[in-house]
């Protein structure tokens, strides 16, 4: 990565950092990486997940006990855990693009930290689990983390370009896994091709990657890896959904395969015309609930082509009935969390603004601005559970239901991208890194 573009990155942040602290009434801030967690009754490790807010200010993801300690105005100081220790991976003293801007300390202990922690006017933002004792400061304020949450929604050229390589990694792995699909492999073999081609592991991935073939495209948080292979008579649809990072942010995307052509393959063609039309209308100064329920409206009209619903588009939305088949939000923010912080949040200060009431899911509820980036989801299932609460319904008479279950043996469909939006245009990084 650019050292200038982090470095410009770095004194936006510091700007930012000054005033919120400021604000708040403190000094400094003690921004704590972690530390593993013991699985219960073992003396094994639960994969390590880094502070979210630590890796906002320093682009280390793997390093336990570690600090940054952020003086208003002054130099930024990292506390980097090097233990002595024969059983684990010993990470080297920082040395790349990003580490000039840091005044380094090495720790060979956990417990040297305290010796540069400070608690008067500091703030202190992580898990204090084993902490007790320590000068730390308040202990996550609700003002300060607020403030810090809604100026993540706005990415500076070197976060976009993170989230830009994130995309490019995960759409080489995308490609691996249709190939994979196409050959016939298991969903664990496809899972496999996939972190091979993004030459990440498991624990590395944003999210639990959701691989799904025929019926469990329909499960939307599917992460079984059903290692058995269909013969290629069965096989029928493909749902991927699944990311990649880079340098702490995140790639989230989703493509949605048919094996043969026929109404299925001309579902997916439809779905994917109708996201890229999503995709035109992030403009600043949109809500972004108004694009859901255009998406609802999409979601209608391709219900009414396929013979699914008897109604017209505009009732299946009205009535709720669309809901059987998008129960999820359009999309959210993307960056150093898969669904980023500060979707619901109303100010700087705080306040949340919850979704409209009858899109309870939509992790977005606020006015697209400049700088923000968005993933656009849009995705149209036959769900066994929800399908039977609608058959007891009212609505079950607006349902052509032999069509629907014609298409319940392909699980459905969602075609995901991830979107910055400019001040005067769209860049969707996802398509792109299809085009390179
Ligand atoms: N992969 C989870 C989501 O798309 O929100
Ligand atoms: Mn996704
Ligand atoms: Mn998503």
């Amino acid at each position: 990565m650019d050292k200038k573009l982090y470095s410009e990155h770095l004194a936006t942040l510091r700007n930012r950092y000054d005033e919120i602290l400021e604000q708040c009434g403190y000094e400094t801030l003690n921004v704590f990486s972690g530390k593993s967690k013991v699985q219960f009754l073992d003396d094994n490790y639960y994969p390590f997940r880094v502070n979210p807010q630590f890796k906002a200010l320093v682009p280390v993801t793997d390093n336990p006990h570690s600090w940054v300690i952020y003086t208003r105005g002054k130099k930024p100081k990292l506390l980097f855990y090097r233990p002595v220790d024969f059983w684990h991976y010993v990470p080297p003293a920082p040395q790349t693009f990003w580490s000039d801007e840091y005044e380094i300390e090495l720790l060979s202990k956990p417990a040297d930290a305290q010796q540069f922690l400070t608690a008067e006017r500091a703030a202190f933002i992580g898990e204090p689990e084993g902490l007790q004792g320590w000068p730390l400061g308040d202990h996550n304020p609700e003002p300060l983390l607020a403030r810090l949450h809604w100026a993540r929604a706005y990415k500076t050229p070197y976060e976009m370009a993170c989230l830009r390589q994130a995309n490019q990694l995960a759409v080489r792995a995308h490609r691996a896994a249709e190939a994979a699909f196409r050959e016939g492999a298991s969903e664990f073999e496809i899972n496999l091709a996939y972190l091979k081609a993004a030459g990440q592991g498991e624990s590395q991935m944003p999210y639990g990657n959701i691989v799904g073939l025929n019926e469990h495209a329909a499960i939307l948080h599917y992460t079984h890896l059903n290692t058995a292979r269909l013969p290629e008579t069965e096989l029928r649809s493909f749902l991927i959904d699944a990311g990649a990072d880079c340098h702490g942010y995140c790639a989230d995307i989703t493509r949605t395969y048919a094996y043969r052509d026929g109404e299925f393959a001309e579902l997916v063609a439809a779905m994917d015309e109708k996201e890229q039309e999503l995709v035109a209308g992030l403009k600043p100064g949109v809500a972004y609930p108004d694009l859901h329920r255009e998406c609802h409206h999409k979601v209608g009209q391709l219900l009414q082509q396929l013979g699914v619903i008897k109604t017209s588009a505009e009732s299946a939305v009205a009535s709720g009935l669309t809901r059987t088949f998008m129960p999820h939000g359009l999309g959210h923010f993307l960056g150093l969390q898969v669904h980023d912080v500060g979707g619901h949040q109303s100010a700087a200060e705080g306040g949340i603004t919850p979704p409209p009431q009858e899109y309870p899911f939509l992790r977005t509820s606020r006015t697209i601005e400049a700088n923000q980036v968005f993933t656009i989801e849009p995705g149209l299932y036959f769900i066994d559970s929800l399908l039977s609460e609608l058959k007891d319904s009212a609505l079950a008479s607006e349902v052509h239901w032999d069509k629907v279950e014609a298409l319940r043996p392909y699980g459905g469909v969602r075609i995901e991208d991830n979107v910055i939006v400019h001040s005067d245009r769209i860049e969707n990084i996802t398509r792109d890194a299809y085009e390179q």
